[in-house]
């Protein structure tokens, strides 16, 4: 028996990395998971990862700054599934670069996927779990929210999923709703390891635990705030970063 057994789960950017972690993880608490990815390929392995070890799920190949991709996942969602309890707004991108050399281009691209994506995803979640009195939405932010340096179209990204997340948590409360945010610190996987050694050491020294986060440790987050047992947990910004901020 699971946490999360009979649940309908959808996670985006869940082809690899945190969302991998997290759609891996809810498939073992008994979560039957929809793993949404831009790039189909890797979705579909995940899905099949997934199956190989006892678990179910699909895989729905879906960009969330698309609308009607967005729309599309949640349909086939529905039809694989008939309902959507857990909806974990992962999928994220960066494109870093000092705020005077930031683009346009660069600027557009990571509000369109990371805040208006996820956007998307949770009016999309709202409407549905409004009508069935109940439901989890868990979005993924960073500790960038706060600033950080080379970063201020990521950080204004997900500053604004941190607003969205509590505004959903009060307009839903009272539906039997709870949407809470995660703040993964510093997490090994190919967006990290796409800094330079230096920068790696550097983070990774900042870390009172001492170590890079795995994506199973946000994974174990994500599991308790779908469950039951977090109910009463509500309009949350949860660090999940080894101490990284104290
Ligand atoms: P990653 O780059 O390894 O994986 C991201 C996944 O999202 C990929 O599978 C990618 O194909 C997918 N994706 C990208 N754009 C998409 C779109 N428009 N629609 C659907 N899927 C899309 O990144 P990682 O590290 O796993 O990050 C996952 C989330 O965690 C992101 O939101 C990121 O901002 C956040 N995060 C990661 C941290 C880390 O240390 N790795 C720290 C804090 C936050």
């Amino acid at each position: 028996m699971g946490r999360l057994d009979g649940k309908v789960a959808i996670v985006t950017g869940a082809g690899r990395g945190l969302g991998k972690g997290i759609a891996l993880k809810l498939a073992e608490e008994g979560a039957k998971v929809v793993v949404g990815d831009v790039l189909e390929d890797i979705a579909a392995a995940c899905a099949q990862e997934i199956k190989e070890a006892g678990g179910e799920a699909i895989a729905v190949a879906a960009n969330i700054a698309k609308l009607a991709e967005v729309e599309a996942l949640y349909a086939a969602t529905e039809k694989a599934y008939g309902r959507i309890d857990i909806v974990v707004n992962n999928a994220g991108i960066n494109r870093d670069a000092m705020l005077h050399k930031t683009t346009d281009e660069q600027w557009d691209a990571v509000i369109g996927v990371n805040l208006t994506g996820t956007f998307y995803m949770v009016r999309e979640a709202a409407k549905r779990m409004r009508e069935q009195e109940s439901g989890r939405i868990i979005n993924v932010s960073s500790m960038s929210w706060m600033g950080n340096v080379g970063q201020a179209n990521y950080a204004a990204s997900k500053a604004g999923v941190i607003g969205l997340t509590r505004t959903a948590a009060r307009e839903l409360a009272r539906k039997g709703v709870t949407c809470n945010a995660i703040c993964p610190g510093f997490i090994d996987t190919d967006m990290t390891r796409g800094v330079p050694e230096k920068v790696w050491d550097l983070m990774v020294s900042k870390i009172p635990a001492g170590r890079a986060g795995a994506p199973r440790d946000v994974g174990n987050m994500i599991a308790f705030l779908a469950s039951d047992e977090a109910a009463y947990i509500n309009g949350q910004i949860i660090d999940v970063s080894g101490g990284m901020v104290l």
